[in-house]
């Protein structure tokens, strides 16, 4: 039941709650996390997020918002997998090669990594239409934020498990959260992002047909650039509605499938048949 509204046990519990962390530090976004958790299991959710949140002196700001469990949808969590790169260069190629696999044109998967690429961070991601290439996000400075989103009750731990495993971290599982609100999306037809930390080389292409391929270097060491960019079906896109599902519908992720991983090397495989 992968886009329907829940069902049994979980959608037994009428009372949920979106729980959103921010913080800044010098006048600069430091910190940013959610969960979406049965009420009776706010506190720890809030306990968690405050966790996250590692700088002293912070400023946080913490929102919980009530939501109704019937407007929560369910989506699959995308199947993922690690492909080792030689180089940046062959990182970037491989995820632009990724995107235009899924349907997505020359000239928009172009401009999609040159959107990460140029030096322009922004708070959110940009909508860019898969066919033309051309921005459709409503203010370009700032780009669109996805929210309201978790793993369902108990993924997450699993999942934390699963990742430990393989030596991925607690940001591969969120980003991996991110990616599958926004690919169970039907008008987002593909994705690629790159984080903005200096230190965190890997970026990833992902899209419901291919998963979520992450490549080991995107970028290098000490490059703050970074981003994400939706590919738009714009044939499926209503610049208002489509937004709003973005930013705020609430979506619980299921649980990992143990099989849905897989590791490669480039100088063992060829990209056709990675997947
Ligand atoms: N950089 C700079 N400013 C940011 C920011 C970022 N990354 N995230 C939030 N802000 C600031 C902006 O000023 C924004 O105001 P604006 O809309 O006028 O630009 C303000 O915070 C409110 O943002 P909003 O998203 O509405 O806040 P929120 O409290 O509802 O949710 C987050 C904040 C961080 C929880 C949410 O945006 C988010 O990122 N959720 C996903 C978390 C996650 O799992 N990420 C995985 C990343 S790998
Ligand atoms: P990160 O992976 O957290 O380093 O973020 C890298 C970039 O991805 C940010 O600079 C934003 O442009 C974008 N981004 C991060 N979180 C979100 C989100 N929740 N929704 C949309 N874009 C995001």
């Amino acid at each position: 039941m992968p886009f329907g509204v829940l069902h049994g046990n979980i959608g037994a519990v009428e009372s949920w709650v979106s729980a959103r962390m921010r913080a800044r530090f010098g006048g600069r976004h430091v910190s940013g996390a959610e969960r979406l958790v049965p009420t009776p299991q706010r506190q720890e959710a809030v306990a968690e997020l405050m966790r996250r949140c590692q700088v002293d002196g912070a400023r946080i700001a913490l929102t919980l918002e009530p939501i109704r469990a019937d407007s929560i949808r369910k989506a699959p969590a995308l199947n993922a997998a690690t492909i080792h790169v030689r180089s940046v260069c062959e990182g970037l190629s491989l995820a632009e090669a990724e995107l235009r696999e899924r349907s997505v044109s020359e000239l928009a998967a172009r401009r999609a990594v040159e959107t990460l690429t140029r030096g322009r961070n922004m708070r959110g991601a940009a909508l860019m239409d898969a066919q033309t290439g051309a921005r459709l996000d409503p203010n370009r400075e700032k780009g669109v934020r996805v929210s309201a989103f978790d793993w369902e009750p108990g993924a997450r731990e699993r999942a934390m498990e699963w990742a430990q495993r393989r030596g991925l971290s607690f940001r591969f599982i969120d980003a991996l959260a991110l990616a599958s609100k926004a690919a169970s999306a039907p008008f987002v037809t593909a994705e690629i992002g790159l984080s903005d930390d200096p230190n965190y080389l890997p970026g990833y292409a992902a899209s419901r047909a291919g998963g979520y391929v992450r490549f080991t270097q995107m970028k290098r060491r000490g490059d703050p650039n970074g981003g994400r960019v939706y590919l738009i079906d714009s044939a499926l896109f209503d610049a208002e509605r489509s937004v709003k599902e973005l930013q705020s519908a609430p979506v619980l992720i299921g649980g990992l499938d143990a099989e849905a991983y897989m590791e490669k090397h480039t100088w063992h495989i060829s990209s056709a048949n990675r997947a």
